[in-house]
């Protein structure tokens, strides 16, 4: 009987876990009592069936148990291993998974192996409350679950909390919306500095912020590798940024000149929204091909102010041929 059980579809398993979830909570949390004859005929099958129940999933191999846990999305696995102590005991697997943090109104935690994810929303919105979606892009699948929440925020930093202490997972990227907080960002950041020794890649966005507090993320927020500012200031000033990152991406970069650009040691970077003339971006590709300059780059993206101009001034006296067209609007 449990066997058939275990190579029914995905979701059946899932469904049981579910079952299974809900008696774990109870047989731990529960007190259980005898039925009274002066209880409802209703109540008395309820815990009848409780009972019964609970004699199957007791004699259940323990073999068989974590063979339905290892069948389960990540985000299920987590949450199974939350409805109690004995749960927690059960849920012994370590697999690795890359986590994905994005602080906003409703705030996601995605994890999933980069390509298949599962992420759960947290929401203030009742009726959004275990709705389900699956969105997909050329390269990712997701498959989302909403869940209702007072505090949303602190809603996903206990679980993902809880989620590092079960499989010592750690973080890839945070993403946040500066906008959706005011004041309390300060708290975010702090979170994160705390919580974090390093984190991979973040990427920040808002519209209307002032530099200092930009300024205060990028000082205490512990990022590595990659950096993706889709941030616009008040003052459209130019942020402070570690040379030691490998990617670094501005969404508005109406403040970057000629020697900013020149500046840059990343791998790879990308300036979008700016107002480099076509004879800067020139002086800069000659500079890189005589290695004079960006010795580490490997990849450049850049908004054109000028497109027309572009090949006989942008690439006067530069050897190149023409790729594939993007939807960006220039990629080298
Ligand atoms: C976790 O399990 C509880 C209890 O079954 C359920 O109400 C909740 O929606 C689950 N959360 C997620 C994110 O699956
Ligand atoms: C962030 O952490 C560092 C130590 O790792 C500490 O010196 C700094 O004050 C912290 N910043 C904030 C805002 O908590
Ligand atoms: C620059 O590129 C971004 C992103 O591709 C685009 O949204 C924006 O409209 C572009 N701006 C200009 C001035 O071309």
């Amino acid at each position: 009987m449990f066997r058939s059980f275990l190579y029914w579809s995905s979701s059946v398993i899932v469904s049981m876990i579910n079952m299974i979830l809900s008696l774990f909570g109870y047989l731990f949390h529960g007190s259980y009592k005898i039925p009274s004859p002066r209880e409802s005929p209703s109540n008395q099958l309820q815990k009848l069936m409780m009972n019964r129940a609970r004699f199957r999933l007791l004699h259940l191999d323990y073999v068989a148990i974590r063979e339905v846990l290892n069948s389960l999305d990540p985000i299920d696995y987590i949450n199974f291993s939350r409805a109690s102590k004995s749960c927690k005991t059960l849920s012994t697997m370590k697999k690795s998974y890359k986590v994905c943090l994005t602080i906003k109104t409703c705030p996601m935690l995605k994890i999933g192996n980069g390509v298949i994810n599962y992420a759960v929303l947290w929401t203030k919105e009742k009726k959004e409350d275990k709705t389900r979606m699956l969105r997909t892009w050329p390269n990712e699948a997701r498959e989302c679950v909403f869940e209702y929440s007072e505090n949303p925020l602190g809603a996903m930093k206990e679980f993902y909390m809880h989620a590092r202490s079960l499989m010592g997972i750690d973080i890839d990227c945070v993403v946040l919306f500066m906008d959706d907080f005011g004041e309390q960002f300060r708290e975010i950041v702090y979170w994160l500095n705390s919580t974090f020794r390093e984190i991979p890649a973040i990427r920040v966005y808002g519209k209307n912020q002032q530099q200092i507090n930009v300024q205060y993320i990028l000082d205490n927020v512990k990022y590595k590798d990659s950096l993706k500012l889709y941030v616009k200031t008040v003052e459209m000033l130019p942020p402070e940024i570690p040379d030691t990152i490998k990617e670094l991406r501005i969404g508005y970069g109406s403040w970057i000149t000629l020697d900013y650009l020149m500046s840059l040691k990343m791998c790879k970077f990308a300036l979008l929204d700016t107002y480099l003339t076509n004879e800067d971006i020139n002086f800069f590709f000659k500079s890189w091909m005589q290695m004079k300059s960006h010795n580490n780059l490997e990849r450049f993206e850049v908004n054109l102010t000028n497109p027309e101009d572009f090949v006989a001034i942008g690439l006067r006296d530069i050897p190149y041929e023409m790729g594939p067209t993007t939807s960006a609007p220039f990629l080298l």
